[in-house]
């Protein structure tokens, strides 16, 4: 997919530029937990300040529903990019309105400036012409370089890039980049390696996957639902019932692509109180109690998913083995981030990303050994499915 990017643009020189990121990040008591999708930002602003445009920072944060919700404020991130550029980040207490057109109309070149959460009003998420105009007419240009929410068609990814003059920022490039690699001219054999938890997320995925990889391994709960089609005995494990005739189908038309753990790690309590025990699948069958928790993958399955990975050199890792965040329970997820990133270091091109599979590769410190790491969630899964993502549409050349 070719984009029109920002490089291309040749006189930015006083040019007001609305530039939609996603700094959609985790705070606790107004401090940024989470700065990797701040700080990918950066090569945009970067290039901005470069050229001396004046810069419009616009974001989403949570999901206020369409009102103000103080908790969701953006106003906790003005602090960090004040520290972390070293430059005064000028905050906006609300995203429309007359003050803020003021507050745009002052900037100078080199000027940042950050907008309040843009879901603070339903016109967002309702893709809002009128919504898109009034945010349109802050600047001259628009830049989208939020991949991580380009398969949301709200009013500032979408509608906003059919009024202004749209070209796509230098961390969507690179997403676009990096992921379009895997799912075009890709190198075989071609290993995906999928964990998490919801299956109705990432069934589509999982398929597409299965129709041009070689191998697929599934991790996490998620084998839980494949288990559950097949009457194995996952006690209180979670899986999505509706799904059971899907992964009922999906394993007939795999065939012996799709991989599931051959054991996993039990524990009859979810918060890390109480053993962990490996057990083989295929004994799971003959436990008559239901009180246990499936937590992990299990070490036989650890060394089976090792030599697929191995023979990959294109590699694929999306979500957690198990109940990561709980050390007890972390193993399988260790193991998966360490090897895809060795692997990544090797013979493989190898990718990570979401949400959760950032959080693995932080707790394991991995982030620098893989080629590339996304910091979308669903829209790297979408986009891995083959659709084309509203955000990005209107960027195409
Ligand atoms: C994300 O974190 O995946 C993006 O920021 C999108 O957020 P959303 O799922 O609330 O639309």
């Amino acid at each position: 997919m070719k984009l029109k990017t920002i490089k291309q643009l040749k006189n930015l020189k006083n040019k007001t530029v609305f530039v939609r990121v996603d700094y959609n990040v985790i705070l606790k008591n107004n401090k940024v937990l989470e700065t990797e999708r701040i700080e990918r930002s950066f090569s945009t602003i970067n290039y901005l300040l470069k050229n001396k445009a004046k810069i419009i920072l616009a974001s989403h944060l949570g999901r206020p529903d369409g009102k103000p919700v103080k908790e969701f404020s953006l106003r906790p991130i003005v602090k960090y990019l004040n520290k972390i550029t070293q430059k005064r980040v000028y905050f906006a207490d609300d995203c429309l309105g007359e003050k803020v057109q003021k507050q745009a109309s002052s900037l100078k070149a080199g000027q940042i400036l950050l907008l309040e959460n843009l879901r603070f009003y339903p016109g967002e998420e309702k893709n809002d012409a009128k919504f898109a105009r009034e945010l349109a007419s802050l600047a001259d240009i628009y830049v989208n370089d939020a991949f991580a929410v380009s398969h949301r068609a709200h009013a500032s990814v979408n509608a906003i890039a059919k009024i202004l003059p749209a070209y796509a920022g230098i961390n969507l490039a690179d997403e676009v980049i990096n992921l379009s690699r895997l799912i075009k001219g890709f190198k075989k054999p071609a290993v995906a390696v999928i964990g998490g938890v919801k299956i109705s997320t990432k069934i589509k995925v999982i398929d597409n996957f299965l129709r041009k990889y070689d191998y697929v391994l599934i991790g996490g709960a998620l084998a839980n639902n494949f288990y559950a089609a097949q009457k194995i005995n996952i006690g209180q494990s979670v899986y999505e019932k509706d799904f059971l005739p899907l992964a009922e189908r999906l394993m007939k038309k795999a065939g012996n692509k799709l991989i599931l753990p051959i054991d996993v790690r039990v524990s009859n309590n979810l918060k890390g109180r109480g053993a962990v025990k490996a057990v083989n699948i295929i004994d799971l069958t003959k436990v008559k109690n239901k009180k246990f928790f499936i937590v992990d993958i299990g070490p036989k399955t650890e060394l089976n998913f090792d030599a697929y990975m191995k023979l990959a050199k294109t590699l694929v890792w999306n979500g957690p083995m198990g109940v990561f965040e709980i050390d007890k329970y972390a193993h399988g997820s260790e193991f998966v981030a360490k090897n895809a990133a060795i692997l990544s270091k090797g013979p493989a091109f190898g990718v990570a990303g979401g949400g959760e599979t950032i959080a693995v590769i932080e707790k394991f410190k991995m982030k620098n050994w893989f080629d590339f790491v996304s910091t979308a969630g669903g829209a790297m899964l979408e986009f891995l499915e083959g659709k084309i993502l509203p955000g990005l549409k209107p960027l195409k050349k």
